[in-house]
């Protein structure tokens, strides 16, 4: 399949571009293009076909659902009903990086989420998506542009690099700002429940409803009697090529036994890869040193998060060792990432 790749650096100028790739996705094209989280591969929600090319692209597992980028707040063409709460989320939080599920209407197809009577909704805050949504007149599916599996992509190239070939069209420039993906919260249970950390941190869906709380398995290693309720969450996932491990403990202790583990590595002949911060990159006496940014800027460390994953894979590293978060605000997305990138494998320092 031949796929059109359009960089785009100014969406007011870029707005015919737009309009094609639009018109992608009204004929039942698939488009990856960016979000203010991560990149999407989307497709028209409400067109089977269309749907099915996506989880085709991908390599996704058919019983994993897809979430749906609106324009607008007027939800109700795609949800059953709108709870008071989540009227409130919406006011506060859209456009941005916050999806919502809903009791799903019959209009979306069945292939879209993945058999589920909900669906979940999101309105993205950048300007691409919010045009190419307009434009489209339909509710746009788009699970992470990635291969099921990798990190999420947060820039064009990364997008490129997974899915070119695989789709009609990529179009995007800009990086993603935030660089997780979406919170995720179910408000068709009460109170409702955060089924994926994200930008929108606990602390600030509190503020609407202070009742709010955590699915207690995205913490855990899936099991047989632990199963998250994004069935998403189950899959390994964000993960790169090498193996991945983290190292919790006081941040000292910490790089003590990041330097003790590496030194193991290299002497039987691996080349490592070390997630490090500001504050400790200079600590470390050997291995491929890459910050994921200051720990007084946790916004930083998220953004960074999956391209220095894909970094690691570039240069082809063996083992990766990863410093450990604070699991306040979007500490907890970041630690809920890792974790699954890991595989849940964490050193006590
Ligand atoms: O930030 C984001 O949400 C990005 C951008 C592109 O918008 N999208 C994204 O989609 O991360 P995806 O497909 O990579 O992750 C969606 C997650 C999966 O874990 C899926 O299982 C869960 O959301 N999910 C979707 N619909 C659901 C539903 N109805 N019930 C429970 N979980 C759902
Ligand atoms: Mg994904």
């Amino acid at each position: 399949m031949k796929t059109e790749v359009k960089i785009i650096n100014n969406v007011e100028e870029s707005v015919d571009d737009i309009k094609r790739a639009a018109e992608c996705i009204k004929s039942g094209g698939t488009v990856v293009f960016p979000t203010e989280t991560v990149y999407g591969l989307g497709a028209d929600a409400l067109n089977e076909n269309a749907v099915k090319k996506i989880f085709i692209a991908k390599g996704r597992p058919q019983d994993n659902p897809l979430i749906i980028h609106v324009a607008s707040k007027n939800v109700e063409k795609y949800a059953q009903d709108v709870p008071k709460v989540a009227e409130k989320l919406m006011d506060k939080f859209w456009p941005g990086p916050l999806t919502i599920l809903f009791n799903k209407k019959p209009i979306v197809p069945d292939i879209t989420s993945a058999g589920l009577s909900t669906i979940g909704i999101r309105m993205p805050e950048d300007k691409l998506a919010l045009k190419l949504i307009e434009f489209s007149e339909t509710a746009i599916a788009a699970p992470s542009a990635n291969i099921s599996g990798r990190p999420s992509p947060t820039d064009i190239y990364r997008c490129i690099e997974d899915l070119n070939e695989k789709v009609d069209f990529i179009i995007g420039g800009n990086e993603s700002n935030v660089g997780l993906e979406s919170t995720i919260i179910d408000c068709t249970v009460t109170p409702p429940c955060v089924l994926r950390p994200g930008g929108i941190t606990l602390e600030m869906l509190r503020e609407v409803d202070p009742e709010v709380y955590i699915d207690a398995a995205i913490m855990k290693k899936p099991s047989e009697d632990i199963k998250p309720k994004a069935p998403g969450m189950k899959y390994r996932h964000y993960a790169p090529k090498a193996k991945v491990s983290i190292v919790e403990g006081s941040l000292e202790k910490s790089v003590e036994k990041i330097n003790e583990i590496v030194q193991n590595y290299i002497e039987k002949g691996f080349q490592v890869g070390i997630m490090a911060t500001e504050e400790t990159k200079n600590l470390y006496k050997q291995g491929n040193i890459i910050s994921l940014g200051s720990r007084n800027n946790i916004e930083e460390v998220a953004k960074n998060l999956f391209e220095t994953l894909r970094k690691f894979d570039d240069s082809a590293v063996d083992y990766i060792i990863s410093e450990a978060f604070t699991e306040d605000g979007m500490g907890l997305a970041i630690m809920n990432r890792l974790r699954k990138a890991a595989g849940f494998d964490i050193i006590k320092a």
